[in-house]
């Protein structure tokens, strides 16, 4: 096996949750390592949906281990009814591991989350309001609660009382609202830090075993999307972390050289949640019909997604940028019934000059328009499909010219949430097996 970091390649929402479970089938370990309960991953097996938002996509395989590392913010509350909620469906959490260095959502990142969105009016980013800007921005400043400290009664006493002092000042001269209690929230959440206490671990070093194992193999499962990173996004319509593969190593504590390979998860089209650019947005008949046909509502927030054509300098940059080894092409389903597919190939400026590589400074733009390539479409179901040959051959030389057009090979096709609902394509998969030799 192979070390993989799944990324999203677009704006989020690409269905990472379905591939990494999918891998996770051959592997020793799933990390998530970044983000927090704004991600909404969904797992489909058997007919059976699991949402998760902050545990890893891999613990419905048997015998797997599953990190939460450091780079992820956690809300406890929300963590432990997700813990529940798995053991009621009489799931194994045992093998869930978390970092002592992951920093905590407290209630007042979520309502600064919220009155920050507000006081922006019509500036305002569209965050899932889980209080997720707010807790990295504590880690940065230096002041964040992290789980160690969090799991120490005392510890956590003591740097509670501090923080809440000056959150509660922020909050009521800021934004003129109500203060927290500190005894109302330190109750509930001892409660929460007794219940998570067993799972706490250095997770760095577990994580790095496993990497360094050469029968084993790790799935690193990013959240959010290329295009949500905080640098290498489209700032500040993005959100606090760091989405793409090098996210991976910084969440968790495995060096740039343990990676093997990075498979970037695409859409066949492409959704934005939240404020920002969409160039290849459809606010028409057609954007609806991919709505509709994609269940395109957030997991997390259950807003409607903002759907549109696949662009292709999206993708491309985000090959790019994550160094991306292949591609795992979702939603094909989704696109039949339509007379005619377009794809994004160049932006075209006010001058009429065309680009055709993603621009830094595109969340600011509004002298660009898309240049569309025409498809032919088909209107089969392809849900049954499991070999790219059997796929009606527009829909084939729709993921072909997709392809081509990114740069790298497509190495599955999903026609479906389930998980088998999956084409693999020959040997890509394969392909990105482990290849480097380990130092004894
Ligand atoms: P998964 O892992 C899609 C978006 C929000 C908003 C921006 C900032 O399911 O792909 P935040 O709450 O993070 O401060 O919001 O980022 N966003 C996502 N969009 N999928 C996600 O996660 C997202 N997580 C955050 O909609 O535009
Ligand atoms: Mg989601």
């Amino acid at each position: 096996m192979a070390n993989i970091v799944v990324v999203g390649a677009q704006w989020g929402d690409e269905a990472k949750g379905k591939l990494v479970d999918y891998l996770a089938q051959n592997a020793s370990m799933v990390v998530r390592y970044g983000g927090g309960n704004n991600a909404g991953h969904s797992v489909t097996v058997e007919g059976v949906v699991y949402k998760f938002h902050l545990i890893p996509s891999g613990i419905l395989n048997p015998d797997l281990e599953c990190v939460i590392s450091d780079g992820v913010v956690i809300d406890p509350g929300v963590l432990v009814k997700e813990i529940e909620g798995l053991k009621a469906r009489g799931l194994s959490v045992e093998r869930l591991r978390l970092s002592s260095s992951a920093h905590l959502i407290l209630p007042y990142h979520v309502q600064l989350d919220q009155l920050q969105e507000i006081s922006r009016g019509s500036d305002k980013i569209g965050t899932t309001g889980r209080g997720v800007g707010p807790a990295y921005a504590d880690k940065a400043a230096r002041i964040g609660i992290r789980l160690g400290e969090f799991v120490d009664t005392e510890r956590f006493r003591a740097r509670l009382e501090a923080v809440l002092a000056n959150k509660n000042a922020q909050i009521t001269k800021l934004y003129g609202a109500e203060p927290l209690d500190f005894e109302t929230i330190f109750v509930e959440y001892s409660r929460y830090a007794a219940a998570l206490k067993p799972f706490v671990t250095d997770t760095a070093n577990l994580v790095y075993a496993h990497a360094a194992e050469a029968d084993s193999g790790v799935i690193f499962e990013g959240a959010q999307g290329s295009l949500l990173d905080l640098d290498m996004g489209t700032y500040p319509y993005v959100t606090s972390s760091h989405p793409i593969a090098g996210g991976a190593c910084i969440g968790t504590g495995v060096g740039p050289t343990m990676i093997d390979s990075v498979i970037g998860v695409a859409k066949s089209y492409t959704t934005r949640v939240g404020a920002g650019v969409f160039l290849t947005e459809l606010l028409d008949a057609t954007g609806e019909y991919i709505r509709e046909r994609g269940h395109e509502y957030g997991t997390t927030t259950g807003r409607p997604r903002r759907c549109g054509w696949f662009d292709a300098l999206v993708v491309r940059y985000s090959v790019r940028i994550n160094s991306m080894t292949c591609l795992a092409l979702g939603h094909l389903d989704v696109l039949s019934g339509m007379d005619e597919i377009q794809v994004c190939t160049a932006y075209r400026t006010a001058d009429g000059t065309e680009i055709s590589h993603f621009p830094p400074d595109l969340a600011f733009r509004t002298d660009l328009e898309p240049i569309y390539e025409t498809l032919a479409g088909w209107n089969e179901d392809i849900s049954g499909v499991r070999r790219f040959e059997e796929l009606p051959p527009n829909a084939q030389t729709y993921v072909k010219r997709i392809e081509s057009l990114v740069g790298v090979p497509v190495a599955t096709v999903s026609v479906g949430a389930g998980r088998e609902q999956t084409i693999l394509m020959g040997d890509v998969l394969a392909g990105t097996n482990r290849k480097r030799v380990l130092c004894p």
